[in-house]
């Protein structure tokens, strides 16, 4: 049908728009569990069983492949589904694995020894969740070695970018920032590991001054959608059109989403 891109909100949009310009003619259908959000500040077994449910729902709507454009169901979810086995001709792939080989230089796929790399200080932005299960500090420990990284679990940014109260979000992006810089005062690069936040990009950078490199996910996740998609031509699916999916309130969320997008994007009721 066409490919399934899955968040708890809003943030996965921003995966999304990066993957409409990298594939103008790909159809996508998003899928935004606003009822259940956030999962940041959920149990990984409650994180499996809603991304299990969302990702089973793309499943049977037709999208062979499902792209958790989320890093808390990414860090909780992905390897618990892969290893219990997805159905025949199925694929769900998540958003972190992208992201540490632009982080460490390497090509897709490549699986030699972890080896030295030139960011030595990197500051890690992420739900409580995913920096509670250390996902990205395991999957960089495959990649790189001596790279110190330092997490900073940013507690209620999502809510308020769901509500849409970014005087609020920007406050909470400064004080992580600061808190964070209290325990690594030079890092070299910041990862932004919420696909929500690079809808405050500019306040992350802003924050951390400009010398810090900020790396999100979008582009890097649309370059390895482009990759994939060339190699498995079979999992693009045959849909012409777009559809974008809420569990929440489609007007509320049709709302928010148009006024980040800055385009109009209408939800309809999953
Ligand atoms: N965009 C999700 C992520 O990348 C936000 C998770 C949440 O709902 O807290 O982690």
């Amino acid at each position: 049908m066409a490919v399934g891109v899955f968040d708890s909100g809003l943030g996965g949009l921003t995966v999304l728009a990066a993957m409409q310009e990298r594939l103008p003619d790909q159809a996508f259908v998003y899928y935004g569990d606003q009822i259940n959000s956030p999962y940041g500040v959920r149990t990984p077994d409650d994180i499996y069983q809603l991304t299990a449910a969302a990702t089973h729902s793309l499943w049977e709507q037709g999208c062979d492949l499902v792209i958790l454009a989320c890093n808390t169901a990414s860090a909780a979810a992905l390897r618990r589904m892969q290893e219990e086995g997805v159905p025949k001709g199925k694929r769900v792939l998540g958003v972190f694995v992208p992201l540490i080989e632009a982080l460490t230089e390497r090509q897709w796929g490549d699986n030699s020894p972890p080896r030295e790399v030139d960011v030595k200080n990197v500051a890690l932005f992420a739900t409580p969740s995913t920096v509670a299960s250390r996902a990205f500090q395991r999957e960089l420990a495959f990649r790189a070695i001596g790279v110190d990284v330092e997490a900073q679990p940013c507690g209620g940014v999502v809510d308020a970018i769901e509500d849409g109260d970014m005087m609020l979000a920007d406050a909470l992006v400064r004080s992580h920032v600061e808190a964070l810089k209290r325990r690594m005062p030079n890092p070299h690069a910041a990862i932004l590991g919420c696909t929500h936040y690079p809808l405050m990009q500019s306040e992350f950078q802003d924050a951390l001054g400009a010398d810090v490199k900020v790396f999100s996910q979008a582009q890097v996740v649309a370059d390895s959608l482009a990759d994939y998609l060339e190699r498995h031509p079979n999992m693009t699916g045959q849909a012409k059109e777009t559809k974008y999916l809420t569990t929440g309130d489609p007007t509320k969320v049709t709302m928010r989403a148009t006024q980040f997008l800055r385009r109009r994007i209408e939800f309809i009721a999953a």
